[in-house]
């Protein structure tokens, strides 16, 4: 018998072969799947990472026009963000998730939780309340309450060619999202996003680089993908619809400098496991010599600019 992490990636293909079985998981998982059973009530350490990573690049999002990639089911970033001040939040995603009682959700999560965000994000609670009170669409319809507001919502968009003007943003950010991308599409991502960058802007992303097939299966540890060749991962671990690309954090720094960006600042938060209890003999080769922290990392957090460079109209990395 299949251990129950690889049953799991063997709904997901079978429900990705399905005709209509993608859109009937996406409308099944935030309304009946772990999500529903967990709420937004979770969201607060993800909330707490992005805005810890803006505050020690040394920057705000006061004014700033902004663009997220993946915002997924709920966009508690675009909303925390908007209450922060941003002049402008672009919300993307390659699919279209993002429905009225997802909103409603967010909203509420956001006025319920107004003080411990204030004191996060380090604004004033009662102008956070106020705006996050505008955002609520009674009678019209959301897409357009939060246009008005400044927030919209392309979807399908796909960031790795996403057609938005060049210069146009302040901060391109992301959460739990460029873990699941292609590498090839990746690297379009980093290319596309110093493109979209206006000079002096910048990156942040909030990066999940342990397996997440563990949550569903306590036999595994956080870094069970590490086990295999790309060649078996492939064949026995990523779907179409459910794809971990196992890059580990250097590889994104990496990715961010060769395309011209400066890093600005990273942190690598750790799964909590000892050194000792690793035992790298299970690691593939391609992983075994890797430092413990690039093994132990959950989230890597990573904020680079796109520097002031006058005259420079493509980027500078690898074509
Ligand atoms: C795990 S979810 C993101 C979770 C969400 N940001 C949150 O904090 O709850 C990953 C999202 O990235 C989106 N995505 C994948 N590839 C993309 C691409 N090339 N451009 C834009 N969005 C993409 C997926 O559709 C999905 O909604």
């Amino acid at each position: 018998m299949l251990p129950p992490w690889r049953r799991r990636v063997l709904a997901y293909r079978v429900i990705g072969g399905i005709p209509g079985g993608e859109q009937l998981l996406d409308w099944y998982r935030p309304r009946f799947g772990r999500l529903k059973k967990d709420g937004l009530e979770g969201r607060d350490k993800a909330l707490a990472e992005m805005t810890r990573l803006i505050r020690d690049a040394g920057r705000t999002v006061a004014g700033k026009d902004l663009i997220e990639i993946g915002t997924c089911w709920h966009p508690v970033l675009a909303v925390l963000f908007h209450g922060l001040g941003a002049r402008t939040v672009l919300m993307t995603d390659i699919v279209s998730h993002v429905r009225g009682e997802l909103i409603e959700q967010v909203l509420d999560y956001c006025l319920g939780h107004s003080r411990e965000l204030a004191e996060m994000g380090g604004g004033d609670e009662d102008t956070l309340k106020a705006r996050w009170s505008a955002l609520r669409p009674g009678r019209q319809r959301w897409v357009d309450v939060w246009r008005d507001r400044g927030i919209s919502y392309r979807a399908p968009l796909d960031f790795s060619h996403s057609g938005l003007p060049a210069e146009s943003a302040d901060l391109i950010f992301s959460n739990d999202c460029l873990g699941y991308i292609p590498v090839p599409a990746l690297e379009a991502i980093m290319k596309e996003s110093w493109r979209v960058l206006r000079p002096g802007g910048f990156i942040a992303h909030d990066l999940f680089v342990y397996d997440d097939l563990a949550i569903y299966d306590r036999q595994i540890p956080p870094w069970n993908f590490l086990r295999y060749s790309s060649e078996e991962w492939e064949r026995i671990g990523n779907s179409h619809f459910h794809h971990q690309n196992r890059c580990r954090p250097s590889f994104y720094s990496k990715l961010a400098t060769e395309n011209g960006l400066r890093i600005l600042h990273e942190e690598l938060v750790m799964n909590g496991m000892r050194e000792e209890d690793l035992d790298r003999s299970i690691l593939h080769p391609d992983f075994r010599a890797l430092p413990f922290e690039e093994i132990a990392c959950n989230h890597y957090l990573l904020a680079a600019e796109k520097p002031k460079v006058r005259g420079v109209s493509a980027s500078p990395g690898p074509s």
